[in-house]
């Protein structure tokens, strides 16, 4: 642990609970790396106490937040401005405090379209299917509209993809049961839901069907290389594990509250995927 000076900038996770967070971790990595006279720290808060607690870091001087579960909805409503990704996906990932005002953003479409692009992928080769439509969903599917990208949704209950296709203008929806026929028809396949996370069902697609061109991503990154993931390598195909999101996600903030725009490597990875 660094020795801090009493002009440390300071910046933390608000979640609830926190303790599984990798946030702490990774930006602990980036200060260490750049000397910085910084701290990051995991700040668990009830949901009843949001509002209370950002007000707090404000008036304690705090540089920023990243907010996650439960919060990233009651993060958008406590901003003053939010940026056009959190607009689009309704929900706040990134807080940085100037001058008592309290700027939102949304990194995780950032974070997204980054690791395809540190793994070769063009985000932009041809129209994208996105499976499910959580959280995550959203915001990679508004990312990925903004570079004019058609993207296809498909979810296990169709009324929540219905309800993003209708959000988010130049998407269109297809049915859960025909998203093995539709492969061949996406340059970019991403799973936005939890299969395939370690103890949550599998994800079946049947990869014969895509093109040798079709590019796969995966959010899920416990386990590191996921069932889908695996499959996609064995068969030549390009793809971007999740971990890589999470990681390229952090960069913005880290940037806004400490002044230095880190990298992501691999030792990064390593150190990062070390606790996993
Ligand atoms: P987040 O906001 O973090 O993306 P979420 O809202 O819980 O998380 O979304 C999880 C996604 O995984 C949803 O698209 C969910 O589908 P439903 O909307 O039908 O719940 C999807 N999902 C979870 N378990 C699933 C399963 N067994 N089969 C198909 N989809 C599943």
């Amino acid at each position: 642990m660094a020795i801090l000076s009493g002009q440390a900038r300071l910046a933390g996770v608000i979640g609830w609970p926190v303790a599984h967070s990798r946030s702490p971790r990774l930006h602990g990595f980036w200060l260490n790396r750049h000397s910085i006279d910084g701290a990051y720290l995991p700040l668990p808060v009830r949901p009843e106490d949001f509002q209370t607690a950002v007000r707090g870091l404000v008036a304690a001087g705090f540089a920023g937040a990243n907010v996650t579960i439960p919060h990233k909805e009651a993060a958008f409503a406590v901003c003053d401005t939010v940026d056009p990704f959190a607009h689009a996906a309704g929900a706040v990932n990134t807080l940085v405090f100037q001058d008592g005002r309290i700027t939102g953003r949304n990194t995780d479409g950032i974070g997204f379209l980054e690791n395809l692009r540190q793994h070769g992928i063009d985000p932009a080769a041809g129209p994208a299917l996105l499976l499910g439509a959580g959280g995550a969903a959203r915001a990679i599917a508004a990312a990925l509209r903004a570079l004019g990208v058609a993207v296809t949704l498909t979810n296990r209950t169709a009324e929540r993809a219905e309800a993003l296709a209708v959000a988010l203008p130049g998407c269109r929806t297809i049915a859960w049961d025909a998203r093995d026929a539709a492969l061949g028809d996406h340059a970019l396949i991403v799973n936005t839901t939890s299969l395939g996370m370690t103890g949550h069902g599998d994800l079946m697609l049947d990869l014969t069907r895509a093109a040798p061109t079709t590019a796969i991503s995966d959010i899920v990154y416990v386990p590191l290389e996921t069932p889908l993931i695996t499959d996609a390598k064995t068969r030549g195909l390009k793809t971007a594990p999740g971990l890589g999101m999470l990681l390229h996600q952090a960069v913005p903030g880290f940037t806004a509250w400490f002044g230095v725009t880190p990298v992501v490597d691999d030792a990064l990875y390593d150190f990062v995927a070390g606790d996993l």
